[in-house]
């Protein structure tokens, strides 16, 4: 049995006030909050064990270069990949962009095609744009605001689809999209499948293995983790083939003055000194959710999601984004009212001491299918209650009559 109280005690900024009111923190999808052993990782290492990894002979170097190759491991182990195909970037969008330059451009010509959906985050959407730019590559999208639909991805994936980069669970409508049934749709073909992770592995179990997907992009500040950090999972034959992405110490194996040879994965593709910090910090945000366990924080956000999607729907003038009920969705949900900006109510809330996202979400050309600029959003974690849910509506009830 998951204690919940517990779990909240570990999270030190859950106990304070915002604005005199206790904290109810919805914004999840944007970054998570960080557990107490997350955030004591960080200072143990600049306190007691600071120093530069893999070049050093003495104590503190390797005690470091331990920590931060255990940091790996213990992601690898989270997403059940081999530890040399975790590559630390600073981010998701770091990670998509490296996978676009090392990889793309390279093996993407003007006859071929990316397919993406009309819900990505800018950053699996303004990359995919300048690959289309650079290779005359055609840019191609599956709509998903009604939900995923394998037989239209089915209409528009041809032999020369070279990549479908796609996002896990959308940061948006919430809708989790059903991985398996696309890698059973290109297995056997030459097309790869990014997935975007950014909202799907803080929340779910996620197993590279099983899903048998070419890479796998998150970051971990939405997992519990320190910003400036994220992961790229690639497959090894792919990483193997791929030109590093930034050039520098720690990628090479040797260098003369003309030329260079290129490091072993996964140090190929971090060139310079890492985040050795945050990659420490990471591994104790893995362990932390690995030990709650990823089946429980999953289940626990569905039925958030449920419970605040129930109770949206006895609303006649807010309307959710995307489909409520049909389709999987996780714990974030977008909203729009009738006549209320979604500023007005983001600013409302937050003198209740609720924080929620308004705006568009990385997600313009999305947003404005929606006639509107800008939506309300609220996202949840494994720290989030049904009573929580419960002051939210009770607060929005008071947005309804403060603005009518
Ligand atoms: C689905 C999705 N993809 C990518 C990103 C980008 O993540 P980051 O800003 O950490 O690079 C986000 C962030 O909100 C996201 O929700």
């Amino acid at each position: 049995m998951i204690n919940f109280d517990n779990i909240r005690k570990d999270f030190p900024i859950l106990d304070s006030k915002v604005n005199g009111q206790n904290l109810i923190y919805f914004d999840n999808a944007a970054t998570s909050q960080k557990p107490k052993k997350v955030i004591d990782s960080i200072s143990d290492y600049y306190t007691n064990y600071n120093s530069n990894v893999h070049r050093g002979v003495h104590t503190l170097s390797m005690k470091a270069t331990d920590a931060y190759e255990e940091g790996r491991n213990k992601v690898a182990k989270l997403i059940n990949a081999p530890t040399d195909c975790i590559i630390w970037t600073r981010n998701t969008t770091e990670s998509l962009n490296l996978i676009a330059t090392s990889w793309a451009i390279n093996n993407i010509s003007e006859d071929n095609n990316i397919i993406i959906t009309n819900a990505e985050h800018h950053s699996n959407l303004v990359t995919w744009q300048q690959v289309s730019k650079k290779t005359g590559c055609e840019l191609r999208f599956l709509d998903i605001t009604d939900g995923f639909n394998i037989n239209e991805l089915k209409n528009i994936f041809d032999v020369n689809t070279s990549l479908i980069s796609i996002t896990h669970m959308s940061n948006v409508l919430g809708y989790v999209i059903p991985i398996e049934q696309i890698t059973e749709l290109i297995s056997g073909t030459n097309t790869k499948i990014i997935v975007d992770g950014a909202q799907s592995v803080p929340h779910m179990p996620v197993d590279v293995s099983d899903l048998d997907i070419d890479f796998l992009t998150f970051s971990a500040h939405k997992m519990m983790g320190p910003t400036g950090i994220g992961v790229l999972y690639g497959k090894k034959e792919l990483l193997l083939d791929m030109q590093p992405f930034l050039f520098g110490g720690d990628m090479i194996i040797e260098v003369s003055y003309d030329d260079a040879k290129w490091n072993q994965l996964p140090y190929k593709f971090e060139a310079g000194t890492p985040n050795i910090a945050d990659a420490i910090a990471t591994g104790v945000a893995a362990d932390y959710l690995s030990n709650i366990g990823m089946e429980n924080i999953w289940n626990h956000e569905l039925e958030l999601s449920k419970y605040a999607l129930n109770k949206f729907s006895s609303y006649d003038k807010f309307t959710v984004l995307g489909d409520n009920f049909s389709h999987l969705r996780g714990g974030v949900i977008s909203f729009i009212h009738d006549k209320i900006h979604p500023h007005d109510i983001g600013t409302f809330l937050d003198q209740k001491g609720i924080a929620i996202r308004t705006g568009h979400h990385c997600a313009m050309p999305l947003i404005r299918s929606y006639d509107t600029s800008a939506a309300a959003r609220i996202s949840f974690y494994i720290y989030n209650s049904i009573e929580e849910i419960d002051s939210f509506f009770e607060a929005l009830n008071e947005v309804e009559e403060y603005f009518s």
